[in-house]
């Protein structure tokens, strides 16, 4: 999706610095960095819910989103949440270098930084330490079910998992798993779901359709699993 898609959904998208992914970066990073005086960059910040939340945390917040739209609501969002650390940088972060680097850098349902390729990315945001929260295919997941009768491995994409395995060769990682809701999946979201897991030829299509349509409702309920996955750069 680009920059003007996502102003479309300004408006829409929920700001909810109270619940789930925020709550949990809070109590995650609370003994981390509270009283440091350090920095963070909040990579494609939306409505600004994690800023809303973290932002007592840090010395100084960049709010980071290549859709005006979402900065303005960020900001005012943020600042009548009662946060006024921050700042706004509309920027493409899959091109942009930063001219300052903060010590932390955080991404929350990011597009940009769902693939295990994409999270050395992140690294040139902060100089500390960066925060990766994403979906993960837990077990029990419908879409591992179906994506297994197909023989297909998942490969690295949308998968906290593969992030906290590649990431932890490197330096001191740190992951939580959390719950974020059951929802029930209509057969055109679980075939969204599964196709980017496959190779898209007509026939994975046509596989996915019969194995979508022979599941009984019960089968299409989810566990929406996310896991935040923390390094350190030093
Ligand atoms: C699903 S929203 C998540 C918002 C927020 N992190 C949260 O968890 O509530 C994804 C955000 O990423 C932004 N985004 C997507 N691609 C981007 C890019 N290439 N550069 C900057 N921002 C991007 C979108 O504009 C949108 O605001």
């Amino acid at each position: 999706m680009d920059a003007q898609q996502w102003d479309d959904l300004a408006d829409m998208v929920d700001f909810e610095p109270d619940k789930s992914a925020a709550d949990i970066a809070y109590d995650f990073l609370k003994e981390k960095v509270e009283g440091r005086g350090w920095t963070l960059s909040d990579l494609g910040c939306g409505p600004g819910s994690l800023t809303a939340r973290l932002g007592p945390l840090f010395n100084r917040v960049r709010m980071i989103d290549f859709s005006r739209k979402m900065l303005e609501r960020a900001y005012s969002e943020v600042t009548g949440y009662g946060v006024t650390n921050v700042e706004i940088l509309q920027e493409d972060i899959t091109t942009y270098v930063p001219d300052v680097k903060t010590d932390v850098a955080l991404a929350c349902a990011c597009p940009p930084f769902y693939r295990v390729s994409d999270a050395p990315k992140m690294e040139i945001f902060a100089t500390k330490a960066c925060v990766l929260i994403m979906p993960t295919l837990v077990q029990d997941s419908p879409v591992r079910k179906i994506l297994k009768e197909m023989g297909v491995d998942v490969h690295p994409s949308i998968d906290a998992e593969l992030v906290e395995a590649d990431r932890s060769r490197c330096h001191h990682t740190e992951s939580v798993l959390f719950f974020e809701t059951r929802e029930m999946l209509t057969p055109l979201v679980m075939k969204n779901r599964c196709i980017r897991y496959t190779d898209g030829s007509s026939e994975s299509v046509k596989r996915l359709d019969e194995i979508i349509s022979s599941m009984d409702d019960d089968e299409r309920y989810y566990d929406r699993w996310s896991k935040l996955v923390y390094w350190e750069l030093e």
